[in-house]
């Protein structure tokens, strides 16, 4: 990926993430690495798991507040259904269904979970996944809940929304609606791979906005390049300027995550969020890495900073990182061209002692970080992976901050577990209490 140029287009050609860049990435940068966390580290709730979570927000990406109380959304499953067990944490997906949980104050020490949101039984598949929970424009208390719908058999993972209404008194946070889902899109094989093409295809964890630009309501989403999987040529494109007589790995063409992009068509002031346009994928990672999840963006000083998670798992050929968030910076605006931040592309990742100490970080506008706790090792234990000694989280990791400065990025401040701040209030103006 060449470093960003204001003078190339802006048209939709997309941008790569190449093994050039991921051949830059460092393990335990501290400029680039979460806070090893307390193996004593407090759980918010302990009759839930708790993973992939977003706060409720506007369409703008702005985190507000609902009538004074700070509302999130995570993935949860019933410790009781699956076991407390480390069994119990690794079957988790296949209990997965949205939670709440609410707080006064946004500090992780006194969120309370809420329970379920979508009525049992209105997402017509196996499990409900990632995406977001955003407050309606012009509405009081109207919330559009994009989530994905996945199922089991036969195997479908659809980028799904459903709406409902927030009510809320002195004493708490609840949920009326979200008893009927649609769905959005599904991998049309074309932009991104289907299951036909791919059977480990992702496709998944809608994220909604309304682009600054030209005023246009987007999906981002995880994808993956369509083709058949492992019939990719990885040319030089997609190796970047490496150094002298470097040869493709074995295995590279296994990469083929993509950061998708999706137009709304249909009338979102009417709620209709089930007609979007497929267009061709924002950044690319073919024969990098196949997995680019819960993409997320974030718009400072005019330029246009997208996220994603990925795991060292999903890193193919040669190519190598951590657990953790990697992003791309645009100087022309949510269609690219994108360099990878940092040079490398990551963001945090998690340190080399815990590898798989938190997974699925979110970075809010004001570069405020929240991640889960997955495993983290027995300090001065031999092996980090032991699942003898590693303790289970299943909740959230401290809050982190980072500072976004053009193409770099930096963690500066660590913050408490599951501390969360807000950037806007909803209501926003005194004519939507009367309504409400
Ligand atoms: C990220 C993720 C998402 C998916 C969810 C399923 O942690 O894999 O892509 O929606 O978790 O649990």
């Amino acid at each position: 990926m060449n470093a960003v140029s204001s003078t190339q287009s802006a048209v939709h050609s997309g941008s790569r993430w190449t093994i050039a860049d991921a051949m830059k990435i460092r393990t335990d940068d501290p400029t680039t690495t979460m806070p090893v966390i307390d193996y004593a580290f407090p759980v918010i709730d302990s009759d839930v798991w708790q993973w992939d979570t977003w706060l409720l927000r506007d369409i703008h990406g702005k985190t507000v507040t609902f009538k004074g109380w700070y509302v999130m959304f995570a993935l949860v499953a019933d410790r009781a259904a699956t076991g407390d067990t480390t069994e119990g944490w690794h079957s988790r997906n296949n209990y997965s269904y949205i939670g709440y949980y609410y707080s006064r104050t946004g500090n992780g020490a006194d969120w309370k979970f809420g329970g379920r949101v979508i009525k049992e039984g209105a997402n017509s598949r196996s499990w409900e996944w990632s995406g977001c929970a955003v407050m309606r424009e012009n509405s009081a208390n109207t919330v559009d809940l994009f989530y994905t719908s996945v199922n089991d058999t036969p195997s479908e993972s659809v980028p799904s929304y459903t709406t409902g209404r927030i009510l809320a008194d002195a004493t708490g946070v609840w949920f009326e609606g979200f008893d009927v889902c649609t769905d959005m899109f599904q991998a049309d094989g074309v932009n991104y791979a289907n299951i036909v093409e791919d059977a480990y295809w992702d496709f998944r964890d809608p994220h909604i906005f309304r682009n600054p630009d030209d005023n246009q309501i987007y999906a981002l989403f995880e994808g993956n390049v369509p083709g058949m999987r492992g019939n990719f040529t990885i040319g030089s494109d997609e190796m970047g300027p490496v150094p002298p007589a470097t040869t493709v790995p074995a295995g590279a063409q296994y990469g083929a995550a993509a950061i998708g992009i999706a137009r709304l068509t249909s009338d979102s002031t009417r709620g209709d969020f089930s007609k979007w346009e497929m267009l061709p994928a924002l950044v690319t990672a073919l024969g990098v890495n196949d997995q680019t999840e819960r993409p997320h963006v974030v718009f400072q000083d005019g330029l246009t900073y997208l996220f994603t998670i990925s795991h060292h798992s999903t890193f193919t050929g040669n190519s190598t990182g951590p657990d953790g968030v990697y992003g791309f910076v645009s100087r022309n605006g949510i269609f690219g061209p994108y360099a990878p931040l940092n040079g490398s592309g990551l963001v945090l990742g998690n340190p080399s002692s815990a590898p798989y100490e938190t997974y699925s970080h979110f970075v809010d506008p004001a570069g405020y970080v929240q991640s889960f706790i997955d495993t983290l090792p027995q300090p001065g234990s031999a092996d980090p992976q032991d699942p003898a000694t590693y303790r289970i989280g299943g909740t959230l990791a401290p809050t982190v901050k980072i500072v976004l400065e053009g193409e770099r990025t930096y963690l500066t401040e660590v913050h408490a577990y599951g501390q969360v701040y807000a950037q806007g209030v909803w209501p926003t103006s005194s004519a939507f209490d009367k309504r409400s």
